[in-house]
């Protein structure tokens, strides 16, 4: 019995395919097997997921299928959503999909019963954004409030500021959300230079609320306040919290009565269905906010209780497996055609490249594979008049996912059945391209005719939904955690943790003094942080 899931039979299996797969062509793929389109597709709850314009065969579904029983998959997902401690190196459990159980579900954790617990903070919650969204809840001069500016970065900005953008259309449209993030000045700036502070309410969002930029960012959003409204019980009013950590909350001089929690066993870029989603909550209604909990449940149900074989997280996730360390792509595009999901692939870039991008694995040692691929996407059609040349004609493997809907929210003359065809058409040019023969035949130039040709062969899944709704967000987003997950368990990666971000985080605590004092040596750091310290002091006059 081998020790690592790479030095498998099965690992080595899917090498030997890898290698006679450059050979096979989806042109070939789909002549030799006129049912590919049914046979290749699936259902997860509301979405229709096809994956017939991937690069594989029964063959390679087949082995990868025995790969995932080798990494013991399935006992990795019981033992992901019963509560062990699976991210072994902070300890703790990783429980996500506790926070979209339904109330009347009970799953004891560390002796403690997490579904009373999620659901007396979702009814806090509730009736909090309720009181904001009726304007029964005022600040201190008695005004109602009309913007809610959410402060947080990472796992606390990411997932709210995408949420509320993609269901803006089911937002209460007097109430505008914003969000500040960066500790850039100029991020606080441009969200506050319009706003009136007696009508405007903060919330500090941060799981450990020791994060520089939020704190930061949250102090001055007080001054800013204090400036206008003069009274330091004005902050009881404008400002709320949302954190695992009470007493830093409080330090901070927020009332912990105003204070919504949640769990250390909710991972930062895991944590929107949690308090985290409080903005998003205020804008779309604490109903809405509980249809969009119940379609992360159906996901997380399926993820939980299907065979491997039919699973679709599963198999999305072994399919990236095997584009990423078997046939070696480094990229991942994701690419939806609906606007209102714009800020779709910056959010999942935290959460598969923050879970994935690990080189050493579960037990300490070093993979010998590549693990997490780059995610990124613009929505469709941008992208097309932008990069998608590169991944139509270029030399790289881009497996890419297209996200689309066929009801659209606004239905304006022929615009989405226009959108929708170009959401089609990409897919199909990408796999089977045009060949040299066609574009002849077509009459081309001949001077031209080569550069006209396009492989084809690019593998792409479609993910096709009736439309956006809470619901169907609620799914998609559950739908690629536990692709990350699937992942992180065929690499032995612990996708839970992220020590990475540490070094920097602790090198720009160092930096900052010798940054606003000219006292502070300028020399004792490596010979180009000096000069560019130096530089710096000099143009800030210092
Ligand atoms: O970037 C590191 C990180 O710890 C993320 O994982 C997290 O989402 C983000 O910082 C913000 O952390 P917090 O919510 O504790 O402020």
């Amino acid at each position: 019995m081998s020790e690592h899931v790479s030095d498998s039979a099965e690992w080595q299996s899917l090498q030997g395919l890898a290698e006679k797969f450059s050979a096979v062509h989806l042109r070939d793929l789909f002549g030799s097997d006129p049912q590919r389109g049914e046979r290749y597709a699936a259902e997860v709850a509301d979405l229709y997921v096809d994956y017939s314009k991937n690069l594989v065969t029964d063959e390679v579904l087949t082995a990868l299928f025995a790969l995932a029983q080798r990494a013991k998959l399935s006992e990795k997902i019981t033992a992901m959503f019963s509560g062990e401690h699976i991210n072994v190196t902070e300890d703790r459990a990783v429980l996500h999909t506790a926070l979209r159980l339904p109330r009347d579900a009970s799953l004891v954790v560390d002796g403690q019963d997490v579904v009373a617990d999620v659901h007396e903070v979702l009814g806090r919650m509730g009736a909090f954004a309720d009181k904001v969204r009726s304007g029964e809840w005022t600040g201190h001069t008695g005004q109602r409030i009309k913007t809610v500016v959410n402060i947080g970065i990472g796992g606390s900005d990411l997932g709210p500021v995408m949420a509320y953008e993609a269901l803006k259309d089911f937002s209460q449209r007097d109430i505008e959300c914003r969000f500040v993030s960066n500790i850039d000045p100029t991020d606080l700036y441009e969200k506050t230079r319009d706003l009136d502070p007696a009508t405007t309410l903060f919330i500090i969002v941060s799981k450990t609320f020791t994060t520089q930029e939020t704190l930061t960012n949250a102090k001055e959003a007080r001054s800013w306040l204090l400036k206008t409204l003069t009274d330091d019980a004005a902050v009881a009013k404008h400002f709320v919290a949302v954190s695992t950590n009470a007493e830093k909350v409080a330090d901070f001089g927020i009332n912990t009565d105003n204070m919504f929690g949640f769990w250390d066993w909710v991972g930062g870029r895991y944590s929107l269905p949690s308090a985290v989603g409080l903005s998003v909550m205020i804008a779309i209604g604490p109903d809405n906010f509980r249809t969009m909990l119940a379609g992360y449940h159906a996901v997380d149900e399926h993820f939980r209780s299907t065979p491997i074989e039919r699973n679709v997280p599963a198999l999305l996730g072994l399919l990236n497996v095997w584009y990423d360390t078997f046939l070696g792509a480094q990229s991942h595009a994701v690419l939806p055609y609906a606007q209102y999901l714009h800020r779709f692939a910056a959010y999942l870039q935290q959460l598969t490249m923050e879970s994935n991008g690990k080189s050493v694995r579960l037990n300490g040692d070093p993979v010998t594979f590549q693990t997490g691929e780059v995610f990124w996407g613009e929505p469709g059609t941008n992208g097309q008049h932008a990069f998608y040349q590169l991944i139509h004609q270029g030399t790289k493997l881009i497996p890419a996912d297209f996200i689309g809907f066929s009801v659209p929210n606004h239905d304006i003359g022929e615009m989405h059945d226009l959108f929708m065809s170009n959401f089609l058409a990409q897919t199909g040019a990408l796999a089977f391209g045009r060949t040299l023969e066609q574009v002849q035949a077509a009459g081309t130039d001949a001077k031209v005719a080569t550069h006209r040709v396009m492989q084809g062969n690019h593998p792409t899944t479609t993910i096709l939904a009736e439309r956006l709704t809470p619901a169907t967000f609620g799914q998609l987003v559950a739908l690629y955690e536990h692709i990350t997950f699937t992942q992180g368990v065929i690499w032995e990666i612990n996708s839970f943790d992220q020590w990475g971000v540490e070094l920097g985080k602790v090198m720009a605590n160092q930096l900052a003094p010798k940054l606003t004092s000219a006292a502070a040596p300028a020399d004792d750091a490596d010979s180009s942080t000096n000069v560019l310290i130096k530089r710096y002091r000099s143009q800030r006059g210092r």
